[in-house]
Parts: C-alpha cells; sequence; structure tokens
C-alpha cells in the first residue's frame, strides 16, 4: 500500500491546532513544507499560533472551529478545501482533559456531556466530515490523538492522589475502538485512505490539565465542586512528594512521531517502549487468564489498589 512519503505541498487540518500538541504537529508538518489548517475553538490561541506559522514562512491558516458542532466541521473541511484546493492529513487532536472530582457516580453529567462530545464526537464529526474528501482524492491520511490514559486502560487513582477521572479515559478508550473501525472500514474500500492512532507519550506540558480554565458556557457545571481545580503546578508538586523525577517530553517529539508514522504508514503512532507497553502485556495476561485486572496502575505508575486520599483527578 503507498504511503504518503513527500509531504511536500500537501494540505494539513489540525483540530485543537491552537495549542499543545496540536500546535507542534501544525509546526512540524510547516517544516515538511505542508500547508496547514489549524481548527481551535480558542480564537486569541487560534490567532497567536497561525500568526507564529505565517513568521515562519508556512502557508497557514486558522479557521475557528467547534469540533462539538457538526456543521462547524463541515464549515472546516469546506473552507480547507477552498483555501489550499485539497485536504490530505487530518488530525482529529481537539481534546479537553478532567475536571470530575470523586467517585464516578459522583462525577457532575455535566463533565461526561463536554468529554464525550469534545473527544468522541469531536472524532467522530471530522471523520463524516473529512474522510469523503480524502476518498475522493484516492489517498489521504486521518490521525486520530488518542492516550494510553484509556487507550491502554484507564488511570484509575490520579495525579493529585485520589480517584482520577473516568470520563477522559473512557472517551480515548472510544478513540481508539473508533480508529480501528475506521482502519477496517478503509481497507474493505480498496483505498489508499489510512488511518493512525496517535499516543502522545512521556509528562507534557500542555493545556489539557487545566481544560477548566476554557469551560464553554453550555457544558457549566451543575454541581458545586469541593476540591480544588487541579492544575500542573500541583500535579508536579504531588509527582516531586513521591519522589518521581518530573521532565517534560518535547512536544516536537510528539510531532515528529505523527510525521514518521505517516511515512512509515504506521497504524500505531507510538513511541519507544516505554511503561505503558508493560500494562498492555499485563491486560493481555489478565484477559487470556481470565483474571483480575491487576494491570491498572496509578498515574505514577504504581498499582491503583487502595486509595486513602480523596483529592482531585488526572487529565
Ligand atoms: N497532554 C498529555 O499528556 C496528553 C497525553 C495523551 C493524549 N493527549 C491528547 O492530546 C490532544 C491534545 O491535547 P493537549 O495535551 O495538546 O492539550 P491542550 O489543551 O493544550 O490542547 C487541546 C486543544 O483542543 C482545543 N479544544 C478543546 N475543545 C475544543 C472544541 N470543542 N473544538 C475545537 N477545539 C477544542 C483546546 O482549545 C486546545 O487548544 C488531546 O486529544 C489530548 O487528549 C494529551
Amino acid at each position: 500500500m503507498a504511503t504518503m512519503k513527500d509531504l511536500r505541498g500537501k494540505v494539513a487540518v489540525v483540530t485543537g491546532g491552537a495549542g499543545g500538541i496540536g500546535r507542534a504537529m501544525g509546526r512540524r508538518f510547516g517544516q515538511e513544507g505542508m500547508k496547514v489548517v489549524l481548527a481551535d475553538v480558542l480564537v486569541e490561541s487560534l490567532e497567536q499560533a497561525t500568526r507564529a506559522l505565517a513568521d515562519e514562512g508556512v502557508e497557514a491558516v486558522g479557521v475557528v472551529t467547534d469540533v462539538t458542532d457538526y456543521s462547524s466541521v463541515e464549515s472546516l473541511a469546506k473552507e480547507a478545501v477552498s483555501r489550499f484546493g485539497a485536504v490530505d492529513v487530518v488530525c482529529n487532536n481537539a481534546g479537553t482533559g478532567a475536571v470530575s472530582e470523586g467517585y464516578m457516580w459522583e462525577h457532575d453529567l455535566a463533565d461526561w456531556r463536554w468529554g464525550i462530545d469534545v473527544n468522541v464526537l469531536g472524532v467522530i464529526h471530522g471523520i463524516k466530515a473529512f474522510v469523503p474528501v480524502l476518498l475522493e482524492q484516492g489517498e489521504g491520511h486521518v490521525v486520530n490523538t488518542c492516550s494510553g490514559n484509556g487507550g491502554f486502560a484507564p488511570i484509575a487513582r490520579g495525579a493529585m492522589g485520589g480517584p482520577a477521572t473516568a470520563v477522559y479515559p473512557m472517551t480515548k478508550a472510544a478513540v481508539l475502538c473508533l480508529t480501528e473501525s475506521l482502519y477496517t472500514h478503509l481497507e474493505m474500500t480498496g483505498t489508499r485512505v489510512r488511518a493512525h492512532v496517535l499516543f502522545p507519550g512521556g509528562f507534557l506540558n500542555t493545556g489539557i490539565w487545566e481544560s477548566w480554565r476554557h469551560r464553554p458556557q453550555q457544558y457549566a457545571a451543575t454541581q458545586e465542586r469541593h476540591t480544588p481545580d487541579q492544575t500542573l503546578e500541583r500535579v508536579v508538586a504531588r509527582f516531586e512528594s513521591a519522589g518521581a523525577h518530573v521532565e517534560f517530553t518535547p512536544l516536537e517529539t510528539v510531532a515528529d512521531q505523527v510525521v514518521e508514522g505517516i511515512r512509515a504508514d504506521s497504524f500505531w503512532m507510538m513511541g519507544p517502549p516505554a511503561a505503558s507497553d508493560q500494562v498492555v502485556s499485563k491486560k493481555a495476561a489478565s484477559i487470556l487468564a481470565r483474571g483480575e485486572p491487576d494491570y491498572l496502575v496509578d498515574v505514577l505508575g504504581t498499582h491503583a489498589g487502595t486509595a486513602s486520599e480523596t483529592e482531585g483527578g488526572k487529565r
């Protein structure tokens, strides 16, 4: 199956492109000589990210997009095609992190709806709006951003000590499943359009830890919060107090993973073997043995078993 080796002149669309991993992917695509469409709900950050690309000589456009709204994603696809004539790579990357507190039966229903709408429906909208465009062109790549947290197994105990949110990992498990289905459905048509699932690895300094700062009104909390909102600063402090060394993985490394994965046509866009691989092996063994889910770990990579603290969540 031929893959896109030369990305020069091709067109990439990145949702959640105003910050974090999406912005890094946009920059990396630009360095490959691609034309870049950044899409995000945050207007100012989107303008800044698009301007920064243009300053580096990249042909870039920012399109304000809300991935929870299908008509908005459909407009994004139309805008990308009308601006650059094609779409070759689509990264369904927009995501929201954990804001939920307590045990999952205590989570605010608004948290569930927000997480599902952005992280799951957002990807479905991207597939529905863009895949027909790629099929029409005969080739292209769809990259869906997943996470080891959920994609492999949920982190049950969170960065702040208490139960982690169940919302985020549930949505990321869905992203893996959606991408597997997309892979087979594309295969069945005989197209050269390919599906990929991205697992950004390591500790990443992005906005996802503090998604609550940009909580949209339509998902306003319906329950009073009893614990402080998670901040990256507090998460790092907790890691350090537990004796864990905190070192951020450069976002460029994740972006490299994407470009290399497109060139190599890898379904699994994953870094080198990491601790998460052990979760995958242990989970497979647990399923095959019909055993206990002993592969569940907390955010520090230790056994998730008993919880005594009750504070906070995880991205
Ligand atoms: N940071 C990590 O450790 C990590 C690990 C694994 C996976 N991920 C995933 O990577 C992706 C990017 O997250 P990030 O870490 O760069 O965080 P981030 O918060 O920096 O970026 C996410 C972007 O998505 C945008 N977004 C949120 N809701 C949106 C909506 N309705 N429509 C359009 N855009 C919207 C945000 O405005 C933001 O710019 C997410 O899917 C996240 O789940 C992150």
